[in-house]
């Protein structure tokens, strides 16, 4: 809970009014203006929100100048390296690390619940065969509030629960038939023998006339994405989320509503436009060049996979995400991946570069994840998708804390209207 010892005055036409100010347990302390309305008859103007908070949460902290990033405490690095996306799923969606058994009994409750309704074949099969992953997922994931009724009650804590577990379950199967039929291969159905990662990996590159053999350290690389993408606080589509969940909507419609959201390229569609960048910059030499375009106010280009809205330092994932594209390119044997070559002077550069210092921008989640997907064989229009798979618990988790928050109502922001005052309608014939 948040202390609140301090009241902050606002002064309007002589007439003062007093707000609480609340202390969270790390991080920059809120004014609470919730009466501000019904008080003193004016709104709070924040377009982007970049100064407002629109809850409490206890599952991620990010503290955007030291660059760090905590889930429910514990930093991404330490998880990164020592835990697994299981476990991290459960500590984002229980609180607490598991222990042995609790691990056990959740990895199996989430194996058995891979498999999707036969029946939802037909909604992949109706998409244009060349159909964006993304664009199938979002669909396919709203879908399923259509075949799995006895979880959409909100207001029952146990279908609560299922839906969370459904969603985690068969979000990578979702993800992966989506590519299968995107490149016309056939469906390739879960194995519950196979730990999160190698399943994922498996679904998206086995085929029927040949079994796929998972490389254990492509298998790793895989979760530690997935881990590192698990949760971000209030980032745009877990704001979309929880936005939708605050209507009372369905769990599944929620998450389609996040997915949608995902996609652009300032979120998580960075990742599918980065590596296109990497591509068309191409060689070091030509690096200047997008430099220059990127700091052009004229010009709309930005470099992709650098910058963002809360970490004004290196963000913590793009240091691991570095290392393990440092692994997997070592371990494929292609150091010399002219991608990673243009990625790494491209990032020297720019750090040195007195734009990118002087507005804090530096690589980001994005920058090195789609040089590893990569490497293991993903075309770029997986790299978003495989961020929804990742980022499922992390919505979830939010969302369960928003239902279960007591103070909970619909999200409804206001706006300051700059449109044409009250005026009468005018005949047609009169215009
Ligand atoms: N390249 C060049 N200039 C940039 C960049 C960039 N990547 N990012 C920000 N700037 C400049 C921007 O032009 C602005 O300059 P000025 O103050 O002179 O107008 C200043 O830096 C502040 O930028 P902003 O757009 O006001 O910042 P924001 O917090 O609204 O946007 C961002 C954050 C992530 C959308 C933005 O940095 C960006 O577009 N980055 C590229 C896309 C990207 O990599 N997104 C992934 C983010 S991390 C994963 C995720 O969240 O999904």
């Amino acid at each position: 809970m948040t202390k609140t010892q301090r009241t902050a005055t606002l002064t309007l036409d002589g007439k003062s009014y007093e707000f609480p100010v609340h202390t969270p347990v790390v991080g920059p302390e809120a004014f609470d203006i919730g009466k501000l309305y019904a008080e003193a008859d004016v709104f709070t103007f924040d377009p982007s929100f970049t100064s407002t908070a629109s809850c409490e949460s206890t599952i991620t902290y990010i503290d955007g100048d030291k660059g760090e990033l905590l889930y429910r405490g514990y930093p991404i690095d330490q998880l990164a390296e020592k835990s697994h996306f299981l476990e991290v799923c459960y500590l984002l969606l229980y609180g607490e690390l598991p222990t042995a058994t609790e691990l056990e009994d959740f990895e199996n409750r989430v194996t058995r619940h891979t498999m999707l309704h036969e029946q939802m074949q037909n909604f992949f099969r109706g998409f244009r065969r060349d159909a964006h992953p993304m664009a199938t997922m979002v669909g396919v994931v709203g879908a399923m509030s259509a075949f799995y009724h006895d979880s959409t009650d909100i207001g029952d804590p146990w279908q609560r629960e299922v839906a969370a577990i459904r969603m985690i379950a068969k979000m990578p199967t979702i993800a992966a038939w989506a590519f299968k039929y995107s490149i016309g291969q056939p469906f390739i159905y879960p194995r519950n023998d196979l730990d999160y990662a190698t399943n994922f990996l498996h679904m998206c590159f086995a085929t029927p006339c040949e079994s796929y053999e998972v490389d254990p350290i492509l298998a790793r690389a895989m979760d530690r994405i997935m881990t590192l993408h698990a949760d971000h606080e209030q980032n745009a589509s877990t704001s979309t989320v929880r936005l939708a969940g605050s209507s009372g909507a369905n769990p599944f419609a929620c998450i389609a509503a996040g997915i949608a959201c995902l996609w652009g390229p300032a979120h998580g569609g960075a990742n599918q436009a980065c590596l296109e960048m990497l591509r068309e910059i191409g060689t070091p030499d030509r690096i200047p060049e997008y430099i220059a375009r990127a700091k052009d106010k004229d010009d709309p280009f930005r470099l992709m996979g650098f910058g963002h809205r809360v970490y004004k330092n290196f963000d913590p994932r793009a240091k691991v995400m570095k290392q393990s594209a440092d692994e997997v390119l070592g371990l494929l044997g292609i150091e010399n991946n002219p991608t990673l070559q243009v990625a790494t002077e491209l990032e020297r550069i720019a750090l040195e570069d007195d734009y990118f210092r002087d507005k804090k921008l530096y690589p980001n989640v994005d920058f090195y994840s789609g040089i590893i997907l990569d490497a293991m064989g993903f075309p770029t229009s997986m790299f978003t998708p495989i961020f929804a798979v990742s980022r499922t618990v992390g919505w979830i988790a939010q969302w369960k804390e928003m239902i279960a928050d007591p103070k909970q109502r619909i999200g409804r922001p206001r706006q300051l209207y700059i449109g044409a005052p009250h005026r009468d309608y005018v005949e047609v014939e009169n215009r």
